[in-house]
């Protein structure tokens, strides 16, 4: 079967006073239908912006795309027109996002932000309509829903707004649900409840998810599949226990060596690793991870490494020129 979702050489790039930031490099991966993708990886990686340019909110200009094909459910986002991805949008693809562009209207009761999506994508109308807002509202676990829908967001908690924003993301049934760092800014407690929730979704609905967040124990918990990403390409990807357990990048062995434990996490401390992240203005010629990588080799400097199967486990990708577990075992072997 054809994979639900099938980007396919995408590459994003920003005129800046700066110069051409180049945000997105040639970014190839897909979605099966079902599946749970986590997309991980340190600020300015290109999480966002590549999802933007697919869902046509990119801010043209400054932005540019300047290749790529985005296939969803056998059609080109890329190749459609305004009105025809606004359909997409909030329909087929819902989408929760932390961003304020995107996030709830302040001067609108909740309900009627969720009737507008309806009424956009569905046919309903009267007292199925209002039926379905309520069922939303019960759906995401936020109480007295009927009351509910006559307040404005500011009545809301952080936690009960995210719900809401879920509830408007899954209100038309999509067959994807993208969700870019919808948790972050909520306290450990209350994302562990919305985490729960879209389990719960995924089990009920089939959602196929993308999800994008900084945090690996979310994608533990949530993903079937792990992506990192680093200077706009993918640096590693695979089922999650494998990579979680032999990571074959050094900059997925670096996010997972600063896992904070539960004390850090409860205080949202974030890991840390030696060096900052490359400035897109001007890349490094090679691994964009290579200036931070204490295993770089000469050939890591200077050219970029292809994404290449690890081997062993099906689907667990790496692009890399080096051996990650081959040095890693010398490096025991040593202080042995
Ligand atoms: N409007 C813009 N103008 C110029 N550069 C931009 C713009 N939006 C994003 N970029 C650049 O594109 C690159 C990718 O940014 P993106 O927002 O996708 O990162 P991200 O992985 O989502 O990071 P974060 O984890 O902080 O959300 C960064 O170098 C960023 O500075
Ligand atoms: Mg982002």
């Amino acid at each position: 079967m054809a994979p639900l979702l099938d980007i396919r050489n995408l590459t994003v790039e920003f005129d800046t006073p700066e110069g051409t930031v180049h945000a997105v490099n040639s970014l190839s991966y897909s979605v099966e239908a079902g599946e749970t993708l986590g997309i991980v990886g340190e600020s300015g990686s290109g999480k966002s912006v590549h999802i933007l340019a697919m869902m046509g909110l990119l801010p043209m200009p400054p932005g540019r795309i300047v290749s790529g094909e985005a296939w969803f459910d056998g059609q080109n986002l890329m190749d459609m027109s305004d009105r025809e991805l606004r359909a997409v949008r909030g329909g087929q693809i819902g989408m929760v996002f932390q961003d304020p562009m995107s996030s709830l209207n302040p001067v609108l009761t909740v309900g009627r932000q969720l009737r507008e999506v309806l009424v956009r994508h569905t046919d309903l109308t009267g007292t199925k309509l209002r039926a379905r807002m309520i069922e939303l509202l019960e759906i995401v676990g936020i109480p007295h829903p009927e009351a509910r829908l006559d307040q404005y967001p500011h009545e809301f908690s952080g936690g009960m707004r995210q719900r809401v924003m879920i509830a408007i993301g899954m209100a038309c049934n999509p067959r994807l649900l993208v969700a870019d760092e919808a948790t972050t800014a909520l306290d450990v407690t209350v994302q562990a409840q919305i985490l729960d929730l879209v389990r719960q979704l995924k089990q009920d609905f089939g959602t196929t998810v993308l999800w994008i967040t900084h945090d690996m124990g979310v994608v533990a918990e949530l993903a079937d599949t792990i992506q990192v990403m680093y200077g706009g390409r993918i640096m590693e990807r695979g089922p999650v226990s494998p990579v979680f357990r032999t990571p074959h990048s050094a900059y997925t062995h670096g996010l997972l060596k600063s896992l904070p434990d539960e004390g850090a996490r409860a205080q949202r401390r974030l890991y840390q690793i030696n060096g900052s992240p490359p400035n897109m203005a001007n890349p490094p010629k090679g691994d964009p991870f290579a200036p931070r990588n204490p295993y770089a080799t000469e050939r890591c400097l200077n050219e970029v490494p292809p994404l290449r199967d690890v081997g062993d486990v099906p689907g667990h990708k790496v692009a890399a020129w080096y051996d990650l577990p081959a040095l890693l075992a010398q490096e025991n072997e040593v202080a042995k």
